[in-house]
């Protein structure tokens, strides 16, 4: 559903995203993990037909995103990371626009059921200045389905947003791909990633480093962690099984921790660096 060869972005002389090429196959949700300035957003806005690539290149549904981007524009759905409603209107109202901005038919029928799916039909018809973060990215989500695409893409769509607010996007994103639309979504929470995805592939500056399932990814450097306390230093140590992480936790004494490995420690033991900063 989603081709990328060797797609490449450059900003004068940073090389943003460096020659990327993985597949998204129909009916996925695939995770796109990293830290800020990964190349994250870049990669998403070039395969939305939003910022030309410098090489390489890509497919969306069939199409290029260079060479036929209007159809790609036509057959995606764009929840962005920078949250870019109309503040000035209500949230029916945003929701109406977009449908005409697609030709739709049955605007109207179409818009309660989103505000109903999202939750939001309380409150649909106060303006969006007004709405919380959580309800914003609700907003955002339904405007990027109204037209029913098949393809959506979601750029760190729980940026910021309370736990509980999170596992609601989170249902949603799922109910979606229950019926059968392909998510590329960006995060940099691990959870999110190893909850969410089918696939996830591991981003670091610019070049995918990792690809995989989640399983996949934490198996190939060890489903068990050793963490120990050396003076106010923690030092990881990755088992492929509990009983030898158990072996060697025993043989360091008190401030020790197993636990199963993460998305995070993967990238730790790819890149020395940690996601989360
Ligand atoms: N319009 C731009 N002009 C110059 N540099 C940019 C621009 N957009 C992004 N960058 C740079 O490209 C890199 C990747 O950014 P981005 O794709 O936003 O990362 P992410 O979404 O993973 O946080 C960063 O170093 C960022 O500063
Ligand atoms: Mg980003």
């Amino acid at each position: 559903m989603i081709k990328l060869v060797e797609l490449t972005k450059d900003f004068g002389h940073l090389r943003a995203v460096d020659k990327l090429s993985f597949h998204i196959q129909k009916g996925e949700i695939f995770g796109l993990l990293g830290p800020n300035g990964a190349g994250k957003t870049t990669t998403v806005r070039m395969l939305n037909t939003l910022t030309r690539p410098t090489g390489g290149e890509a497919q969306v549904a069939g199409f290029d995103v260079v060479k036929s981007a209007f159809k790609v524009k036509q057959l995606i759905g764009v929840s962005p990371q920078e949250v870019n409603l109309e503040r000035d209107l209500t949230a029916r109202q945003n929701l109406h626009i977009h449908g005409l901005s697609h030709r739709m038919e049955g605007i109207k029928k179409r818009v309660d059921e989103l505000l109903n799916w999202t939750n939001l039909s309380e409150r649909a018809d106060d303006i969006i200045r007004n709405y919380s973060g959580g309800m914003q990215r609700r907003l955002l989500i339904a405007r990027s389905i109204m037209h029913r695409p098949q393809v959506l893409f979601l750029d760190e769509p729980t940026v910021g947003l309370d736990p509980q607010v999170r596992r609601l996007i989170w249902d949603l994103i799922r109910d979606l791909n229950h019926k059968g639309v392909t998510i590329l979504l960006t995060t940099h929470y691990i959870e999110e990633a190893e909850l969410l995805c089918h696939r996830a592939g591991i981003l670091s500056h610019g070049k995918l480093i990792a690809l995989g399932s989640p399983q996949e990814l934490m198996t190939s450097i060890g489903r068990f962690v050793v963490e120990s306390l050396d003076n106010g230093v923690t030092n990881y140590r990755l088992f492929e099984t509990r009983e030898e992480a158990c072996n060697f936790a025993q043989t360091r004494g008190e401030n020790v921790r197993i636990r199963e490995s993460n998305l995070e420690d993967v990238f730790i033991k790819l890149t020395g660096e940690r996601i989360g900063q």
